[in-house]
């Protein structure tokens, strides 16, 4: 007799083949955390190089204390959404403090990244309108379009040429135009260059939202992201980011200038049919919050350790994402080495994320760091003299393509690029470009 699993066949044969070879990222277990960068894996001290936990916040003692104190004080959980069971005061702080932070007029948080990309872009384009998504978009993203009644239009990865093609043949329409964009891209860490898609988007009269997720407390003098560093806040429309990564707890948010946003909070499915988050996590997010404009020290050495581990894989020979920045992936196409270099990481020490097609771009096979201001020289030292010696004995590089002065890459210090004294070079990964409805496995789903 078919069974309802049958559909999953092929998944479960390459499931099954990647853990015949060693083991699966699902089957990991940290039987402690020690610190925002070392666990206990199997027995083995292990540095952690794949944990977004860019500042380094989740020991962060006044975060830690004030969960605690929110944990005694009002429980475990609000059991219910704030369309239904009302809001917490921390709630209604948290977005006040959000909304100040970015210099908006209002916030509104959700319970994940993942459901303010869902909530917001499924809410804000509806019957009608039209919704500019580029090729590489995180999952949330795509999901969004699926949710959404807007038409879905793809353009490609970083190419603001393309997108303005597509705006071009919707002039004459009545429909609200929403491009969706991020900063920082998760799977190689390009960036948007957003200064060109802030101009066209003006050209054209749409709205520019932009997922700030992966460059909250990165980029920009106070943390701000890239629309500060590139100067351009009084252009965007909307802001969508997460607290799972540089703030070091779980919790999403949309932030924006624009006059009437609350309204969002009564057609947002994601908003309004799920818990709210929970008492102690607003209270750590409010904490950690509070530190990211004055973290100056904290980006400067995120960026000196970024530059440090891409710098260094670099010299050895690897292929890498195309510029410097706090996610570092390494680019490989054989599955078999991808994962036999993943697992030699492992045996020595060192965790980083294997990501594997349809979720990366070009079908490549990416081992992929994300790096932390609490990292040491040390750590991010023995991560390279690791990942260069299983790769020598892998074949993945060899002491001719060691060294080599890679000149398409952006090298330099890393406070340039907080900074925004380099220039991003756009990256041109995927190159799909119609009209889509999204599907499962769309090769530019990101995880
Ligand atoms: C670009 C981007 N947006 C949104 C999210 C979702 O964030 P969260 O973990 O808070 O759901 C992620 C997380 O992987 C991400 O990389």
């Amino acid at each position: 007799m078919s069974s309802i699993f049958d559909k999953f066949a092929p998944l479960q044969e390459q499931h099954t083949a990647l853990t015949a070879l060693g083991r699966s990222p699902d089957q990991l277990q940290f039987e402690d955390i020690i610190s925002p960068t070392e666990a206990m894996l199997n027995g083995k001290r292990t540095i952690l190089m794949g944990t977004n936990n860019y500042l380094g916040m989740t020991f962060d003692e006044g975060a830690v204390n004030a969960a605690i104190e929110a944990l005694k004080t009002q429980g475990t959980g609000t059991t219910g959404s704030r369309i239904a069971n009302g809001s917490y005061n921390g709630h209604k702080a948290l977005e006040e403090e959000l909304a100040v932070f970015y210099g908006m007029r209002s916030a509104i948080l959700f319970s994940t990244g993942y459901q303010a990309n869902l909530g917001a872009i499924a809410a804000l384009a509806g019957r009608d309108d039209y919704l500019l998504i580029d090729a590489d978009s995180h999952a949330s993203i795509y999901d969004a379009c699926r949710l959404s009644d807007a038409q879905v239009i793809r353009f490609r990865h970083n190419d603001p040429v393309n997108l303005e093609r597509k705006l071009k043949r919707l002039e004459g329409t009545s429909g609200s135009k929403l491009i969706v964009v991020e900063s920082i891209y998760s799977m190689l860490g390009d960036m948007v260059p957003l200064k060109e898609f802030v101009e066209i988007k003006k050209k054209y009269g749409a709205y520019l939202l932009i997922d700030e997720a992966h460059s909250l407390g990165v980029l920009g003098q106070k943390g701000r992201g890239l629309c500060e560093r590139e100067g351009v806040e009084g252009d965007i429309d909307f802001i969508t980011g997460t607290f799972s990564k540089s703030i070091g707890t779980v919790g999403g948010f949309l932030v924006s200038n624009l006059p009437g946003l609350g309204i969002v909070r009564f057609v947002s499915r994601p908003y309004m049919f799920t818990a709210s988050p929970p008492p102690s996590v607003v209270a750590s997010a409010r904490k950690t919050l509070a530190k990211i404009a004055g973290a100056t020290d904290l980006r400067k050495k995120l960026w000196d350790n970024a530059t440090q581990l891409y710098t260094g894989l670099q010299q050895a020979g690897f292929e890498l994402g195309p510029t410097i920045s706090p996610i570092v992936a390494i680019r490989l196409s054989d599955p078999e080495k991808a994962i036999g270099l993943w697992n030699g990481l492992l045996d020595a020490g060192v965790y980083t994320n294997l990501a594997l097609p349809p979720a990366t771009p070009f079908g490549w096979y990416l081992l992929r760091s994300s790096i932390s201001a609490a990292h040491t020289t040390e750590q991010i030292a023995l991560a390279i003299e690791v990942c260069t010696r299983i790769g020598r004995e892998l074949g993945l590089i060899t002491l001719s393509n060691s060294k080599r002065a890679d000149k398409t890459a952006q090298q330099g210090n890393g406070a340039a690029q907080l900074n925004g004294d380099l220039q991003t070079r756009p990256c041109a990964t995927s190159e799909t470009e119609s009209a889509v409805t999204p599907t499962t496995d769309d090769p530019a789903a990101r995880v």
